[in-house]
């Protein structure tokens, strides 16, 4: 992955155009796992250019997964065609699989392979080898499978089971991926499998399995699947990624004058959080719900800037926008302030993103004070710009690009290649918006 060059962002007066933004990371993983588990072909559009959803591809093919890319555009991404090999039908890898950057991949594939009898082991960069999978583990050896790995970090060894058994379980962390895995377990185990969450998380895999005919059974924050249903292929459209489009939002927020709109996006309401905290900011934000494919709502989203001001992102709303919190950050570098808590999950994300975000907008002048659970930015005085370290983290790399747009001079980030890890064109449209 081209992720150690480093990119120069000049200041930026104002940001104007339309965007539509690549195809969204979460869903991109999702459709292409359940079709590989579904019965015949399922056609995929649009599924993201990045370099994570290019691992669960990669991995799915060495589990004997027939996979033909159609066409590859810049604008509109891939067009893909798989083949199902139904519940179970994963043949045994010849060697380990490379998840490369990407948590979703690890985690999710996990909870298929829990059920397939045979081992499999799952690596990747050294950013992914530092990341917590006990999360996983501990249901997925629940319902029968075994783990092995040094002490919860990849590489992590699958030992599947065909027969597993449905849980009733409760994570202490919210996320998506975790509650995921074990749904995707609980398609293949013995009776109901039922995740109950602390606090609500992205609900594209509940929608997906429905778009691919399971059966899901939601009440509040609960969610259960019965094992042995059959999913069955089908033509998708994958919604443009909301947490891409989040670099183009804040940047119209951020700088006088500017006026951006996002095309063919996807407004799953699990995910529009990041809508209401720039409304909150001051920004000048409208969204419009065009259509809905597979059960997920596409529109539009408009950005124009207003004058930032103070605000506070509580604890229960930190899921809604985990992916957001860094650009949000540099969005209070502009002006403003932003203080958050609640969010130590973001220590354990592709960087310990708090310190990191910390240590790169302090080099660039900003005022950041950082908290085990969160952070605090004031947008007091303008960023000098300088030289920053995105620590091979695609978030950060971007985030720092959006801040850079507000210093007085340019601002060198090392790794921004990291980027092409959810969003390989950033660079280039950061360049096509400005004023
Ligand atoms: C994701 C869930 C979130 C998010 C990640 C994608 C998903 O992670 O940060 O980028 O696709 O389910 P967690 O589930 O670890 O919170």
């Amino acid at each position: 992955m081209p992720s150690t060059f480093a990119v120069t962002v000049e200041p930026a007066t104002s940001m104007r155009g339309r965007v539509r933004p690549p195809g969204d990371k979460s869903i991109s993983h999702r459709y292409a796992m359940l079709a590989a588990i579904a019965e015949g072909p399922t056609m995929i559009h649009g599924y993201s250019t990045g370099a994570d959803c290019a691992s669960t591809l990669s991995c799915l093919r060495a589990l004997g997964v027939p996979i033909e890319q159609l066409k590859r555009d810049r604008t509109t991404g891939l067009d893909l065609e798989i083949l199902g090999v139904q519940i179970r039908g994963f043949q045994p890898p010849a060697a380990t699989l490379d998840a490369g950057n990407s948590g979703s991949t690890i985690r999710m594939l996990s909870g298929i392979l829990a059920a397939h009898p045979f081992k499999t082991t799952i690596s990747g960069d050294s950013s992914l080898k530092r990341r917590p999978m006990k999360r996983i583990i501990t249901p997925l050896e629940r319902m029968g499978a075994r783990f092995i790995s040094d002490d919860g970090r990849p590489p992590l060894t699958v030992v599947g089971n065909s027969d597993l058994q449905g849980i009733d379980f409760t994570p202490d962390v919210p996320s998506a991926q975790v509650k995921s895995a074990v749904l995707l377990a609980g398609l293949h185990a013995d009776g109901i499998t039922r995740v109950v969450e602390p606090m609500s998380t992205r609900d594209h895999t509940e929608r997906a399995l429905e778009a691919f005919g399971a059966n899901v059974l939601r009440a509040g924050t609960a969610v259960a699947v019965r094992g042995g249903q059959r999913l069955i292929g089908g033509v998708f459209h994958v919604p443009g990624d909301i947490s891409s489009a989040a670099f183009w939002m804040v940047a119209a927020a951020a700088l006088p004058g500017s006026d951006v709109t996002i095309e063919h996006v996807g407004l799953n309401p699990s995910r529009t959080g990041i809508v209401d905290i720039l409304q909150r900011m001051g920004a000048q934000v409208t969204t419009a719900v065009a259509h809905a494919q597979a059960g997920e709502p596409i529109g539009t989203i408009s950005v124009r800037h207003g004058d930032l001001r103070t605000a506070t992102i509580a604890p229960s709303e930190v899921a809604g926008v985990i992916d957001e919190l860094p650009v949000l950050a540099a969005l209070a570098t502009h002006g403003g302030e932003l203080s958050v808590s609640g969010a130590q999950e973001l220590r354990v994300k592709e960087s310990d993103r708090i310190s990191a975000l910390a240590e790169g907008l302090r080099v660039m002048g900003g005022e950041i004070d950082e908290q085990p659970d969160g952070f605090h930015v004031r947008g007091r005085t303008r960023l000098r710009g300088g030289e920053v370290d995105a620590k091979n983290d695609h978030r950060l790399a971007m985030a720092f690009a959006i801040a850079a747009l507000g210093a007085r001079g340019p601002t060198v980030i090392h790794d921004a290649g990291a980027a092409a890890v959810s969003y390989p064109e950033f660079f280039n449209v950061l360049e096509s918006l400005r004023a």
